[in-house]
């Protein structure tokens, strides 16, 4: 079976960028996402700068079929998957008790449900290949969340999860790394429901640097990586040094900014 690289949430964003960026170091791709116009649009720009042509796999990931469905559409095709690239996710913007608890439920389903299901089911093939996973949580897994409740606990799991398999999956020769994203100009301020015209200044980073940063730390197996010298300070200090009942005060403050 030929080696491949499946990369979800690759129809916008972050997972666009980090598609390009594994095309452009030659490794063959599946792109996942719902929005198939996008994902073939971008294989077209993919198959233009020279690299093979990405297998385009339109799914709901937060069906819990999607990777049986995903292993299944490759098997058929004689590919199974060297890396896994766990980007696709969303967050809400709110007080939990004010939105809407199915959507709320369904990021759990996104990012933790499908990317746990995703970081397992080929873990054979991933060792087969000497391959790895990338997950994309964000600095939001690192400190807490009030104003987006869900999303920051949602994203805590990516964390902690990423760290416990990058531990257990190292002697099968897998490398397991964890991407934190401080803010980031994509899809994901709209969905979210805020009006930033411009994510904050110095935290903000393009998703093309972002997605470098991620793909540079995956090869050479480092357990976590947070893109931008501001992002680092604040997800290295802020836990530490600031007492945790102040940052609750201080990002519930800034999420009811957001929303106005
Ligand atoms: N932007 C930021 O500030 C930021 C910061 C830190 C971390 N992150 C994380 O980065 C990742 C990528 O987000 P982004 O910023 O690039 O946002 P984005 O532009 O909104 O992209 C989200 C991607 O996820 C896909 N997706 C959403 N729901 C899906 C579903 N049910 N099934 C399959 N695919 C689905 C979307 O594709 P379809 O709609 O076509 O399905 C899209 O390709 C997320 O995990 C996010 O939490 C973002």
């Amino acid at each position: 079976m030929n080696p491949v690289t499946i990369v979800t949430g690759a129809s916008s964003g972050i997972g666009e960028a980090l598609a390009r960026v594994f095309a452009g170091r030659g490794h063959a791709l599946a792109l996942v996402a719902r929005r198939e116009q996008r994902l073939k649009a971008l294989a077209a720009e993919i198959v233009a700068s020279g690299a093979p042509e990405p297998l385009v796999l339109a799914i709901d990931l937060t069906l819990p079929t999607a990777a049986a469905w995903i292993g299944n559409a490759l098997a058929a095709r004689g590919l199974e998957p060297q890396y896994v690239v766990n980007n696709a996710g969303f967050g809400l913007v709110g007080r939990a008790d004010a939105l809407d608890r199915d959507e709320q439920l369904a990021t759990i389903d996104l990012n933790m449900r499908a990317l746990a299901d995703l970081s397992l089911a080929f873990v054979d093939s991933l060792a087969r290949h000497r391959g790895g996973i990338l997950n994309v949580a964000s600095v939001a897994g690192l400190i807490p969340g009030p104003g987006s409740a869900v999303y920051y606990a949602s994203k805590a799991f990516v964390v902690s999860f990423s760290d416990a398999l990058h531990a257990e999956l190292a002697p099968r020769g897998i490398r397991v790394t964890c991407l934190c994203p401080g803010p980031v100009a994509t899809g994901f301020q709209a969905r979210a429901g805020v009006a930033e015209a411009e994510p904050p200044r110095p935290f903000a980073l393009p998703a093309d640097r972002v997605a470098r940063a991620g793909y540079r730390g995956l090869m050479r197996g480092r357990r976590m990586v947070v893109p931008g010298i501001a992002n680092k300070i604040v997800a290295a200090l802020a836990p530490r040094i600031v007492p945790r009942e102040t940052l609750l005060a201080m990002l519930e403050a800034r999420q009811a900014r957001r929303l106005t």
